[in-house]
């Protein structure tokens, strides 16, 4: 028999063949999440879950007592209880590395798009407020030359480093570990976190969210930064805190904010934060492209059919949890 395997979210569609291949398939197929209360039922058969971004925790993992593998599509795993899962023996696996540069593409953009109003100009230009070339018309700032500050300076974070060199950035970071090769390759500078909240033009956040790290930038934070300050998230969304970047905003105690994440996510279109207009929000497409996401699926399905079959998975986020008991899926 082959086993069966929840997919909560809509995957490419070589992945689903391929996973289709080997399991029998349900998939939710709809943009909008699947309601967690389908989701508690869709777990009691499951051997398997490809998910992402959905809320996995005791109350789910209770009602699942054959699932012997979480593969999710991402890197980030904030939303899986990972203890919870390791104690049932359930093992969870992710995909780093391969989205690195695409999303270290989107976090670089954001900075262009902010720095010089791309979609401020673009959207003007649709409404006709195009009325001549003047040389005060939507004035932006220069990125080259400029601090970047990097919060996190993992995988993506350094790419996003790197393409900072590139544009001839001035760069600094802070992390919890010095990353003295980095350092020597890009020439980067570590600074404490407060330092670097007070020096940076562009402030790029590339950490995990943890308990340590939820609302990481807050009031004070802000009130540490500089007024031209331009604030990048593309990591997730709680690291900073809504109603403090909505204060800073609005007050103008930061120039801008332009983020691919938001808490909550999706925003929805009446928060306060879309009202202002120092902010550009996209809808979390750091990793979206096809290439990337291709790639993607494929390391999801390789964790699923190792998950499946008791053997450790090519990217263990809980390798602790291996079940001993193997179970083949030939
Ligand atoms: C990731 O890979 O973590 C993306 O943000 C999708 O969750």
């Amino acid at each position: 028999m082959k086993p069966r395997v929840f997919i909560t979210i809509r995957i490419p569609k070589q992945t689903l063949e391929l996973i289709g291949s080997k399991c029998s398939v349900e998939a939710w197929d709809s943009e909008d999440a699947i309601p967690r209360e389908m989701l508690l039922q869709k777990v009691g058969e499951i051997d398997g879950l490809v998910e992402d971004g959905d809320r996995i925790d005791a109350e789910l993992l209770n009602r699942a007592p054959k699932l012997r593998v979480i593969s999710n599509f991402g890197v980030g795993v904030d939303n899986v209880d990972i203890d919870e899962a390791t104690k049932r023996g359930i093992i969870v696996g992710n995909t780093p590395g391969v989205l690195t540069e695409t999303t270290a593409d989107l976090a670089f953009s954001l900075i262009l798009t902010a720095a010089r109003k791309v979609v401020e100009g673009a959207e003007g230009v649709k409404v006709g407020r195009w009325k001549n070339w003047g040389p005060m018309n939507l004035l932006g700032v220069d990125v080259h030359g400029a601090t970047l500050g990097i919060i996190g300076l993992g995988r993506i974070g350094s790419a996003v480093a790197r393409r900072g060199r590139g544009f001839d950035m001035k760069l600094a970071y802070y992390s919890r570990t010095r990353h003295m090769e980095i350092e020597n390759e890009l020439g980067i500078e570590f600074m404490e976190f407060n330092k670097l909240l007070g020096e940076c033009d562009f402030l790029s956040i590339h950490t995990r969210l943890t308990s340590e790290t939820r609302h990481l930038i807050g009031e004070e934070e802000f009130l540490r930064m500089k007024p031209n300050c331009i604030l990048i998230n593309t990591s997730r969304g709680a690291v900073v805190d809504s109603t403090a970047l909505y204060d800073a905003l609005s007050q103008h105690r930061i120039a801008y904010a332009a983020l691919d994440v938001t808490d909550p996510e999706p925003i929805p279109p009446e928060h306060p934060l879309l009202k202002l207009d120092n902010t550009l929000i996209t809808p979390h497409i750091g990793s979206a492209s096809m290439a990337t996401r291709i790639k993607m699926g494929s390391m999801v399905a390789e964790n699923l059919f190792a998950g499946l079959n008791g053997e450790m998975p090519p990217n263990p986020v809980n390798p602790e949890a291996l079940p001993k008991k193997k179970t083949s899926i030939s």
